[in-house]
């Protein structure tokens, strides 16, 4: 099973199902509408055998024909009605339960997009996937159809086992005791069920993060010859949700049969003994009639309820891992009091900060102490693997501190809005990562009112003029996550995004490591004018971008044990001059 016990919810199936009806109070009013259709369409089924009653006992047996025309023409008249009704519950039914799925659907996009990214670090995204698409229509169908035949059905039974009784209390009172091995073999059946359509909906979840994955890492599976590795996992995969089908269908089947017979069984025992009661004249031939048609009318109503219940239980389940999404709660929020700031001198300090990772058992990052001034660049330096990227980002917030705290001139940044703290601090990642969007709206994510000369402006900046190169030019699409460019491109157009805003507080991480020399001289020159008027910490392998800081801080040990001028920790830090000497003949090796 994929969810990590901390995200399984504390609630049960059914109490999850009950937990949805928020959304479908909305649509009260149309669930109502639905109930009434469908039983007054029932009601109208269920006159049906009394007219046919009153036909065999008046007409049929007495030769009056003249009654005959105006009960041929109720009749007709109930069962058009019937058509009528029916089409309406339909017709409302489409569009209240597809409004309610769309709200449902908007609720968990928002909240998977107010939730940190240590959430979807933790979860796999075909898991997400799935709650978010198959999941929700087990509940529309449910609310759709189940609920509302659930209701019908009981309302059904009981009608017509009052009718029943009325007319031969000794026949409908068999009728009503089989339904106490109906009630046993559902109970039966809720129990085991639940547990395998939970399990059909999570390995459906790990099916989809497979197809996910061999989609996004194709390039990697073709390149190693793993494509028969990756489909035999695969086919492992599919082999399990195909045997758990399997064995749900096989219950239901199973759970279908037992239904089955209850009723047929009953029409038999009702039909001899109703023959023999006709014979002793306690009940009339057409009293007969309506009785074994009113039976008849129960048997759907009970085969219906298998399929009932087994929705029931499969949007039982999903309401419940719908809400294993929806009840993980955003870590990073604004506090009630957190400030707005429209603009600011963009001193940025580290104070006393630190940083583990939920369920690790070190710190990554200690006693972090680190002021930078505004308008001044610092270069982060470290082996690999030390935090730098970690601590970039503490400064958008998309992680917290979890000891100190880091200010902006001197307001923690908890304190300030999330908005205007991302306004202000723009953020270039390691993964430059574009979306299947146009190259204009990548470069202006951040900045959506961005004019033509700022984003000329700042692709100029990123050196990115292949961009005038590509079809359509800026509006050209690129493909998913910008695979149809190259690494040091997709890199520019991620570093025109961060500067296009000249955001006061600028976050690189390593953000020229795909380009060469050349283009990379190129785009320092440019940055180098940015950096003038913003506060900036640059993490950076090479000694060459070390050139556009004005001091340097070494990350070692999880803390920053030297900071100072470049030759200053040239002169007296081996193990500064140790790492850069490292990078240095990598990049003379490339
Ligand atoms: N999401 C995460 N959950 C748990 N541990 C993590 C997570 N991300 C990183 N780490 C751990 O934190 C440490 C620091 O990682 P980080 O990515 O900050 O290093 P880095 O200095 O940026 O390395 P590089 O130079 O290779 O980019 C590593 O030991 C890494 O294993
Ligand atoms: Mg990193």
């Amino acid at each position: 099973m994929t969810t990590l016990p901390a995200d399984r919810s504390a609630h049960s199936p059914l109490a999850s199902l009950w937990r949805l009806r928020s959304y479908v109070r909305p649509y009260a009013g149309q669930l109502v509408t639905m109930l009434v259709a469908a039983l007054l369409g029932v009601g109208a089924s269920i006159v049906v055998p009394l007219v046919t009653k009153t036909v065999v006992d008046g007409p049929v047996a007495h030769g009056q024909r003249d009654r005959l025309v105006p009960l041929a023409l109720l009749a007709l008249a109930l069962g058009m009605t019937e058509g009528v009704l029916i089409f309406i519950r339909r017709w409302i039914q489409t569009t209240a339960t597809l409004g309610m799925e769309k709200r449902m659907r908007d609720d968990i996009y928002a909240h998977l997009q107010s939730l940190p990214p240590a959430f979807h670090d933790r979860w796999q995204s075909g898991q997400l996937l799935s709650r978010a698409t198959a999941d929700l229509s087990a509940v529309r169908r449910f609310v759709g159809f189940g609920l509302v035949f659930l209701v019908v059905n009981v309302a059904t039974f009981a009608t017509v086992i009052a009718l029943l009784v009325r007319l031969d209390p000794l026949l409908g009172g068999i009728v009503a005791l089989s339904l106490i091995p109906v009630i046993v073999v559902c109970a039966r059946f809720e129990r085991g069920y639940s547990v395998v359509s939970r399990r059909v909906q999570d390995q459906t979840g790990d099916l989809a993060t497979s197809i996910e994955e061999s989609a996004t890492g194709i390039r990697v599976i073709k390149a190693f010859g793993r494509r028969r590795l990756m489909a035999e996992a695969f086919e492992t995969g599919a082999r399990e949700v195909y045997d758990t089908q399997l064995a749900k269908v096989r219950l239901r089947a199973t759970f279908w049969a037992l239904l089955d017979l209850v009723p047929n069984a009953t029409l038999g025992i009702v039909l001899l003994l109703g023959a023999l009661a006709v014979g002793q004249h306690r009940l009339t031939l057409g009293g007969l009639v309506a009785f074994i048609t009113l039976v008849l009318q129960l048997i759907w109503p009970v085969e219906a309820l298998g399929f009932i219940l087994a929705s029931g239980q499969e949007a039982a389940t999903a309401a419940q891992r719908i809400y294993e999404v929806l009840d993980s709660r955003p870590e990073i929020v604004d506090r009630p009091d957190a400030r707005v700031v429209d603009d600011s001198p963009g001193c940025l300090r580290f104070e006393a900060a630190g940083f583990t990772y939920p369920g690790g058992r070190r710190p990554v990052l200690q006693d972090i102490n680190l002021t930078i001034a505004p308008g001044e660049t610092v270069a982060l330096v470290g082996a690999t693997g030390s935090g730098k990227t970690t601590m970039a980002g503490l400064v958008p917030r998309l992680t917290d501190v979890t000891a100190g705290r880091i200010t902006l001139d001197g307001v923690d940044i908890r304190d300030l809005r999330l908005t205007s703290l991302r306004r202000l601090v723009a953020t270039a990642f390691e993964e430059p990562i574009l979306f299947s969007a146009s190259v204009r709206e990548n470069v202006t994510l951040g900045t959506p009112d961005a004019t033509d000369a700022d984003i000329a402006a700042a692709l100029s900046l990123a050196q990115a003029a292949f961009v005038d190169e590509l079809p359509w030019g800026l509006d050209t699409r690129i493909g998913e996550q910008g695979l149809s460019l190259s690494g040091g491109q997709r890199q520019r157009l991620a570093l025109a995004r961060a500067v296009i805003g000249r955001p006061r507080v600028l976050i690189l991480d390593d953000p020229l490591s795909a380009l060469d020399v050349t283009t990379e001289s190129l785009v320092e020159k440019a940055l180098a004018r940015v950096l003038a008027d913003s506060t900036a910490l640059l993490v950076v392998h090479r000694p060459s971008t070390i050139a556009l800081a004005d001091r340097v801080a070494l990350l070692q040990g999880g803390t920053l044990a030297a900071i100072g001028t470049h030759s200053e920790l040239m002169a007296d830090v081996p193990a500064y001059r140790a790492i850069l000497s490292q990078e240095s003949e990598e990049v003379q090796s490339r």
